[in-house]
């Protein structure tokens, strides 16, 4: 964070103590691999720079109090760890509480209450996972004060939890996994049926990850996101009357060829076939990455955004905009949309020198076309959450 000391002086002046107790969680980007991890397929996104700090004090009663810069208006949420349920009124710190009612289901014991600010600067809601990236760090948080000695998988299997039974959204293992188990430098192949996963160093010598936001406002992005899912489930039971497989990640595209039309449902066909074919592109996409193909990798992106656009149909004019103009600029190696789509970001592998000029050319085109103006990341890969003192 620009400067820690302003937090802690903020924690201060909200809490009367002081706290010395600094966390950090990141944010996530996914390069390929999209709504292919809730249908037991690959991704492969990294954690960033950007993302979520807390700094924490511990009470001798039961009371949480949690407050975030983000959210200045919202002024100091507080609960008690006697009474945890979702309750409308406590906003975004729905997301902390959920972790902590999952550890206390899950048998851990939560002794005391605490005190935390939160600080995020990853912009809210643009597909980055700052929920996700609050789950975490929570999840984070409990472990160390409380020493309960959690691994970091179990934490993150505990946040997704979280967010699929408190908060009833019923996403996939990617965010969290991304932000729990995130490594400099490198992003992660995850196969998420079998949670097996390795580190890809990405190395692009002259190359750069640039995020562009829509920032179109995302207002029924859940209510979608649900929808998909509920679709390939039903693709899948139909297919598993004809062939023995646990989840769509299994098929070849031949073989799902050769199934899909007893799936029957015209659009369901087409999110069978984004969810295959996309497993199948990141696999290819992840070798070519460590062949040094960039612009191999590059290609599977613009056709993992073209699947999204035309199969999942996830994407919608601000996110096709925003692929579109970049796929026609200089310097551009690959650009597609990233997380759940319906708005939110792309990702863009873009030449160094050429990254002004894109910003540039991209940021004009797309506010004439669309009434008003993207905004630009140029970030770096980070390690997952983790105290930081
Ligand atoms: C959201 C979900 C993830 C994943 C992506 C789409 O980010 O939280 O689990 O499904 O969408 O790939």
């Amino acid at each position: 964070m620009e400067n820690i000391n302003v937090l802690k002086n903020d924690f201060t002046e909200l809490f009367k103590k002081d706290s010395k107790n600094v966390y950090f969680s990141p944010g996530r980007v996914n390069l390929i691999g999209e709504h292919t991890d809730y249908n037991g397929g690959n991704v492969f996104p990294c954690a960033l720079t950007i993302g979520t700090y807390a700094l924490v004090t511990k009470r001798s009663d039961k009371k949480v109090l949690v407050s975030s810069l983000n959210f200045k208006e919202l002024g100091i949420i507080e609960f008690n760890l006697e009474n945890m349920v979702y309750d409308k009124a406590h906003d975004w710190a729905n997301y902390p509480k959920g972790v902590i009612k999952t550890f206390e289901n899950h048998g851990f014991n939560i002794t005391n209450g605490f005190e935390i600010l939160f600080y995020g600067n990853i912009p809210n809601g643009s597909g980055l996972s700052s929920s996700a990236s609050i789950e975490v760090l929570m999840g984070v948080i409990l472990n160390e004060t409380f020493n309960l000695n959690i691994d970091m998988v179990d934490i993150v299997k505990m946040c997704q939890e979280a967010e699929n039974k408190f908060i009833g959204v019923n996403c996939g293992i990617m965010d969290q996994f991304a932000i729990g188990m995130g490594k400099d430098n490198c992003a992660i192949l995850l196969d998420c049926n079998t949670l097996n996963y390795s580190y890809s160093n990405i190395d692009m010598e002259g190359y750069k990850i640039v995020i562009a936001n829509t920032n179109k406002k995302r207002g029924l992005a859940d209510s979608k996101y649900n929808e998909r899912r509920s679709e390939c489930e039903d693709a899948l039971a139909k297919i598993q009357k004809v062939k023995n497989i646990k989840a769509l990640g299994e098929l070849t595209e031949e073989e799902f060829e050769e199934v899909k039309d007893c799936i029957g449902d015209p659009i369901k066909i087409k999110r069978a076939k984004h969810a295959v074919y996309e497993n199948r592109r990141t696999l290819k996409a992840v070798k070519a990455l460590e062949e040094n193909d960039l612009a191999l990798f590059g290609k599977f992106m613009n056709a993992s955004h073209v699947s999204l656009r035309d199969d999942y149909e996830v994407t919608g004019i601000e996110l096709d905009t925003l692929v579109a103009l970049a796929w026609e600029t200089e310097g551009v190696i690959g650009a597609r949309m990233t997380g759940a789509g319906f708005g939110g970001c792309t990702v863009n592998i873009v030449k160094e020198d050429c990254i002004d000029a894109f910003i540039e050319k991209v940021k004009k085109a797309y506010t004439d076309k669309i009434g008003y103006e993207p905004d630009f990341y140029v970030v770096n890969i980070s390690g997952g959450a983790r105290k930081l003192s």
